[in-house]
């Protein structure tokens, strides 16, 4: 089975061809990171219109790629969700008249099982069970995962998820968008030990998390270090990213450890735009020597928002469907449904080899 994916939930457009028997044929990615910077983030209805923009010849150049012509695709898979309503509906208006015009079915995919099972496209993908600890722009999740959508939530972020508390204390400290990257990369010239940011609810039991109050932190440490200019001196803006960015990892560590033990489970998957970042995956891979666990993640581009995890994540679950029976029904339905908002545990499980 040969499936088509698209993802535009966000600003993002990415397309890839994923083959039951060959795995992943090709993928390509536009980033519309120049189109948003000047606003110091993602303006949606600009996001909208440059996916409809990009959607077609992105096609046409991953077809090209892989040497696929568009007859050979068995099915269509697009992130119906979470997301921005607009770009969402580029994405799944654009994967249904394909897929209506090519006989083929078309399936909705939530961006965050998405996310979930893009490590299963390295060449050691986790077994199930595990824990999975969700980071991105919207979400930071502990999940545990018994198999493709069985998914029972840990716990979640009480306020900012994790991405955003990266975006925002970069935007504090005059980074350009996309802050967390950018963020890290100033981390890196950074002494993380000079300044103690708290780590948050890690003092009590539960695996809710909280990040706004490192923001806070950071805007107070920028206002003592600042003095009379507008900005901290380059050497302490790089030490203030680096004892935040370790606090967010070493916080994201202590919940991930005491997820595992509570769930008695010994696989961590990380996934996520922040799942892309080395100290969260330095630090994870020293707490997991230390419990015996294992750490599996994605290559980072397929940490951020990309087209393989939903080709991926739509041929489990096209394939599942052919297995009971019941694409013709995936097929029928012409309506464009997304859901901008779109609780990961109430997606229906799929039987595990089907
Ligand atoms: O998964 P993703 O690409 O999009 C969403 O689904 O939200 O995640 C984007 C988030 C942004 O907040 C971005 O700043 C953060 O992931 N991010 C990073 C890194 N790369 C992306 N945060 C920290 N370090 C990174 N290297
Ligand atoms: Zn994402």
């Amino acid at each position: 089975m040969l499936v088509l994916g698209i993802e535009s939930s966000c600003d993002e457009t990415g397309l890839a061809l994923y083959c039951s028997q060959r795995g992943l044929l090709a993928h390509n990615i536009y980033s519309q990171i120049k189109l948003h910077k000047a606003f110091g983030g993602v303006v949606p209805e600009l996001a909208s219109r440059d996916h409809a923009r990009k959607i077609l010849p992105l096609l046409a150049e991953l077809l090209a790629v892989a040497g696929v012509e568009r007859k050979q695709i068995d099915g269509i898979a697009y992130t119906a969700g979470p997301g921005l309503m607009g770009a969402l509906l580029v994405g799944a208006s654009f994967a249904k008249a394909l897929a209506w015009s090519m006989e083929v079915p078309a399936v909705g995919v939530h961006h965050m099982e998405g996310h979930l099972l893009a490590p299963m496209l390295e060449e050691s993908p986790p077994a199930f069970p595990f824990v999975a600890l969700l980071v991105s722009g919207g979400h930071t999740q502990l999940v545990a995962v018994e198999g493709v959508g069985r998914y029972q939530t840990l716990g979640e972020s009480v306020d900012d998820a994790a991405g955003e508390a990266f975006d925002k204390t970069a935007k504090l400290l005059d980074l350009d968008y996309p802050g967390g990257p950018n963020l890290a990369a100033l981390a890196e010239r950074g002494d993380a030990m000079r300044y103690r940011f708290p780590r948050p609810m890690t003092d009590r039991p539960g695996l809710e998390f909280s990040f706004s109050g490192l923001k806070t932190f950071a805007r107070n440490l920028i206002a003592q270090e600042r003095g009379d200019a507008p900005l901290p001196a380059a050497k302490e803006m790089a030490d203030i990213a680096a004892g935040f960015e370790l606090a967010v990892a070493q916080t994201l560590a202590i919940k991930c450890s005491r997820a595992l033990q509570q769930c008695s489970m010994q696989r961590l998957v990380i996934a996520g735009g922040v799942s892309a970042n080395t100290t969260l995956r330095r630090v994870l891979t020293t707490a997991m020597a230390k419990i015996n666990g294992q750490l599996f993640y994605a290559r980072q581009e397929f940490c951020t928002d990309n087209g393989a995890m939903i080709a991926y994540a739509g041929w489990r679950r096209l394939a599942a469907a052919s297995a009971a029976g019941q694409l013709d029904r995936e097929q029928q339905s012409l309506a464009v449904e997304v859901r901008p908002r779109w609780p990961l545990d109430e997606l229906p499980p799929i039987k595990e080899n089907g």
